[in-house]
C-alpha cells in the first residue's frame, strides 16, 4: 500500500487524463506481467509505471479501464478475486471490493470476467487509447476484444475506429511532478544520499566492490526502500570508465577511485546518485585535477536548470566547462572553441548530462517539442550528471590520466526561480569527501 501518495492523488491523475481524452473514448491499461527468473522462480514483481501512476495498485493480472462519462463509474479496475487458499501461499489480494474501498476505483470486476464485460464497455466508443505496440500479447488481446464487436456489427454493434497510443497524453502528465511526488522523490534522494555516505565510510583496500553494493542495499532497505531503482554500479579503478558496469566483483585497490552510481526506489519513484571517491580516502593529484573539472561542470549545469532555459542548456554548460578543463590540463591539444566545434571531448565524455527522473529512472516525457528543445518548467525532475572517463588504453594522453573515471550526479527539481537539489545529503567537494572518509 502507498503511504506517501494519498489515494485521492491517483483519482486526480485519472481525472486529468480523462479530461484530455476525447469524450466518446475509452482507455485500457494493463498491469505489468510477472516475469520468470529461472524455472519456477519469479523476479520480484514491479508494477508498470504508467499503471502505478494511475492506480497505486501493486498487483499483477489487473487491467485499468477509463471511460469518461460512464454512468456507473469512469474508473474501472479488473483484478484478481480474493481467494483465501491462494492468499495463504502468495499473500494478500485486494479483490474488486478492495479496489473500490481502498484504491478509490468507481467500479471493479474479477479479471476472470474481463472477456465477457470489457467488449460491452468498448462498444459505442469511437476512439480507443491503449499502450499500442508496447506488449505484443496485450496488442493481440485488445484486438480480440475489438474483434468480438466487429463480429456483431450486423446486430448494431459499434466497434471503435481509432486506435491511439495512450502514452502521448499520459507521459506529458507524468513529466510534471506534484508536491506529493516531489516529497517522495526528496525522501528517496535523502535515503540514497545516506547510502552513498555509508559506502564511502565502508570503503577500504582489500574490500570488494560488491561489499559497497551491500552497504547501499542495507541502507536503502533499513529506511523502507525495498528496491534499487536500477542495478547499482560500483566500479573501482578503470571499471569506473565502463558506463554500465554492474559486475561489481573487483577488489578495491589503494590509489584507485571508486565510482558508485546507485539510487533506491521508494513507492516506485527513483533516485539516481553518482559519487566518485578514493579508496584510500585521499585523492591523488591527477584524480584531484580531473575531479575539480567534473565538479565545476556539474555546478555550471545545475546553475543552468531554471525555468525559461531549455532542456539542452545544462548539457551545453557542462560541455563548455569539461572541454575547457581538458584543454587546460593538456588532454586536448587545441582551442576550447575548436574542441567544442569538433566534439573532441567525446572520447572523454560520451553521454548526456542528464535525463528526466520519476517513476522510471530514465523517465518519460519528450525532450523536444517539434524541432525545439523543451523549455524547463517548475515540477520537472531531472538528473545532472557530467563525467570524464579516460580509457586505460588511451595512448593519446599522458599515462597519469589513464584509467580514471569520474561522474558526479544529483537529482534536481525545477522550481519557480531555479532548481532544488534533492540529493545534497552526500558530499561532493574533495574536502568534504576526504573529511567524511577520515571521520
Ligand atoms: N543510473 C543510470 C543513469 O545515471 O542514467
Ligand atoms: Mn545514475
Ligand atoms: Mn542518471
Amino acid at each position: 500500500m502507498n503511504q506517501l501518495i494519498p489515494v485521492k492523488d491517483f483519482a486526480e491523475r485519472r481525472r486529468r487524463l480523462m479530461e484530455q481524452m476525447a469524450p466518446d473514448s475509452i482507455a485500457i491499461l494493463p498491469s505489468a506481467p510477472e516475469r520468470t527468473r529461472n524455472r519456477d522462480v519469479l523476479h520480484p514483481f514491479r508494477q508498470d509505471s504508467d499503471f502505478q501512476y494511475l492506480t497505486g495498485f501493486g498487483e499483477p493480472e489487473a487491467v485499468l479501464v477509463l471511460i469518461p462519462g460512464r454512468e456507473h463509474g469512469e474508473s474501472v479496475l479488473f483484478c484478481k478475486e480474493r481467494n483465501p487458499e491462494k492468499e495463504l501461499w502468495d499473500g494478500f489480494l485486494a479483490g474488486p471490493e478492495g479496489a473500490i474501498e481502498r484504491f478509490g476505483m468507481d467500479d471493479a470486476f474479477p479479471i476472470a470476467d474481463i472477456d465477457e464485460i470489457l467488449p460491452g464497455m468498448i462498444e459505442g466508443r469511437s476512439r480507443l487509447y491503449y499502450p499500442l505496440g508496447k506488449d505484443h500479447n496485450f496488442d493481440t488481446q485488445v484486438m480480440e476484444w475489438v474483434q468480438t464487436l466487429r463480429a456483431k456489427v450486423r446486430s448494431g454493434a459499434r466497434p471503435p475506429g481509432e486506435f491511439v497510443a495512450l502514452e502521448h497524453l499520459l507521459h506529458d502528465l507524468r513529466l510534471y511532478k506534484s508536491a506529493n511526488e516531489i516529497k517522495v522523490m526528496a525522501r528517496a534522494g535523502e535515503i540514497s544520499a545516506e547510502a552513498h555516505c555509508n559506502a564511502m565510510k565502508r570503503a577500504r583496500k582489500g574490500g570488494y566492490e560488491y561489499q559497497l553494493e551491500a552497504e547501499l542495499i542495507h541502507t536503502f532497505m533499513s529506511h523502507g526502500a525495498r528496491s534499487t531503482a536500477y542495478p547499482s554500479i560500483v566500479g573501482s579503478g578503470a571499471n569506473g570508465c565502463i558506463l554500465h558496469y554492474i559486475e561489481n566483483s573487483a577488489p578495491l585497490k589503494e590509489g584507485d577511485l571508486v565510482l558508485i552510481d546507485a539510487g533506491c526506489e521508494l513507492e516506485c519513484y527513483a533516485s539516481d546518485i553518482t559519487r566518485t571517491f578514493p579508496v584510500s580516502g585521499r585523492f591523488s593529484e591527477p584524480q584531484r585535477a580531473l575531479y575539480e573539472v567534473v565538479l565545476a561542470a556539474q555546478y555550471a549545469a545545475i546553475d543552468a536548470v531554471k525555468p525559461g532555459n531549455h532542456w539542452n542548456h545544462p548539457h551545453e554548460a557542462a560541455l563548455k566547462v569539461l572541454t575547457q578543463g581538458l584543454v587546460e590540463l593538456g588532454l586536448l591539444d587545441m582551442s576550447v572553441d575548436e574542441a567544442l566545434e569538433k566534439e573532441a571531448y567525446r572520447p572523454f565524455f560520451m553521454h548526456r548530462t542528464g535525463h528526466w527522473l520519476g517513476l522510471d529512472v530514465h523517465d518519460v516525457g519528450d525532450y523536444k517539442v517539434g524541432d525545439a528543445w523543451r523549455v524547463l518548467e517548475p515540477g520537472m525532475a531531472l538528473t545532472v550528471e557530467p563525467g570524464l572517463y579516460i580509457a586505460p588504453d588511451n595512448s593519446s594522453v599522458d599515462e597519469r590520466w589513464r584509467g580514471i573515471g569520474i561522474r558526479i550526479e544529483d537529482d534536481v527539481v525545477v522550481t519557480r526561480d531555479g532548481c532544488r537539489v534533492l540529493t545534497d545529503g552526500v558530499p561532493k567537494t574533495i574536502d568534504a569527501i576526504e573529511a567524511l572518509m577520515a571521520g
